[in-house]
C-alpha cells in the first residue's frame, strides 16, 4: 500500500445523479496511480468550521489520464460544501487510504446498499470473474445502476418495492437464487450482518467494507474502531481501526 499524500486536485466534471447524490471526477495523477477498488480519500472543506476532512470512497479510477471519481451523498454541511465545487475549482484530498478489496473468486456476487454502491463500480471493473451485482436503494430513484450493467447482470432491491425485489438485498439474492464462491459488499451495518450470515450459510468468504465515522483517517486517533475477533497487535484489545486496517475486512474477522 503506498503512503497517503495530501494533494490539491482539480474538479474536471461534476454531475448530480439523483436526490442529494453527486458525482465528481478529480484530476490528480499520483493518487489515481495508487488507487484501488475499496479504498477511500479524505476530502477537505475550505471553510474553517469543518476542520475534519470527509472520508469518501473511490467510485472509479482512470489511471490513463490520472483521475479519480467520487460519488457521495450530501449528509451535512461538509459534504454540501464539497458538492458546491464547480469544474475548475481545486479540492484538497488525502489519499489513498484504507486497504481495498482483494480480487479473488471465479463467480462473485457484488452487493451495494445506498451510498455503499459507489465503491462497487471500480470493483466490478477490476474483478475479472463472472459476477452478479445486487443494488439496494430506498426507491426507484436510482444512481449508477446503468453503469454497472456493462460489467454483469444487475438485480435490484428497494425499500418500497418500486423497483426489483421489495425488501433487502438479501431478499433479492434469495428471490433470484444467486450463488457464488465469494461475496463482496459495502453498505450499512444491518445489510453487512445479513451478508455475513448468507456467506456463512453458503460456506463462502465475504469481503465487507464498513462505513464508520472517521476523524484522522490514517489510524492515529482510534475514532473509528470496530470489534474484531483477533487482538490488535499494537493495543492488544479486540479492536480494528476501520480507516487503517479496513475499511474492507473478511466478514469473519469482525463483529458486527
Ligand atoms: Fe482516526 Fe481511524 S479515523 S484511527
Amino acid at each position: 500500500m503506498s503512503k497517503p499524500v495530501k494533494k490539491a486536485t482539480v474538479v474536471v466534471s461534476k454531475q448530480q445523479l439523483s436526490e442529494g447524490i453527486f458525482s465528481m471526477w478529480l484530476e490528480e495523477k499520483e493518487i489515481a496511480d495508487a488507487a484501488k477498488a475499496g479504498q477511500f480519500v479524505s476530502v477537505y472543506c475550505d471553510s474553517k468550521e469543518h476542520l475534519l476532512p470527509r472520508p469518501i470512497s473511490i467510485c472509479e479510477v482512470d489511471k490513463e489520464v490520472g483521475r479519480i471519481r467520487l460519488v457521495f451523498r450530501v449528509a451535512g454541511e461538509g459534504t454540501k460544501e464539497i458538492s458546491e465545487k464547480e469544474v475548475g475549482d481545486s479540492v484538497w484530498i488525502l489519499g489513498t487510504l484504507g486497504n481495498g478489496y482483494t480480487l479473488e473468486g471465479t463467480k462473485a456476487i457484488l452487493v451495494g446498499g445506498g451510498i455503499g454502491i459507489p465503491p462497487m463500480l471500480q470493483l466490478a471493473k477490476e474483478l475479472p470473474c463472472e459476477k452478479v451485482i445486487v443494488l439496494g436503494y430506498r426507491n426507484k430513484d436510482t444512481f449508477l445502476d446503468e453503469e454497472f450493467k456493462k460489467y454483469g447482470k444487475v438485480v435490484y432491491a428497494t425499500d418500497d418495492g418500486s423497483l426489483g425485489t421489495k425488501g433487502t438485498v438479501i431478499d433479492a439474492i434469495r428471490e433470484h437464487n444467486l450463488t457464488a464462491d465469494i461475496v463482496y459488499a459495502c453498505g450499512p451495518k444491518p445489510m453487512l450482518k445479513g451478508i455475513k450470515t448468507f456467506a456463512e450459510e453458503l460456506g463462502i468468504p465475504a469481503q465487507i467494507s464498513l462505513e464508520e465515522r472517521m476523524a484522522c483517517g490514517i489510524g492515529a486517533c482510534l475514532g473509528c474502531v470496530c470489534k474484531s475477533k483477533e487482538k490488535d497487535h499494537h493495543s492488544h484489545v479486540n479492536n480494528k481501526r476501520v480507516c487503517k486496517d479496513g475499511p474492507v475486512f473478511y466478514a469473519e474477522e469482525v463483529e458486527l
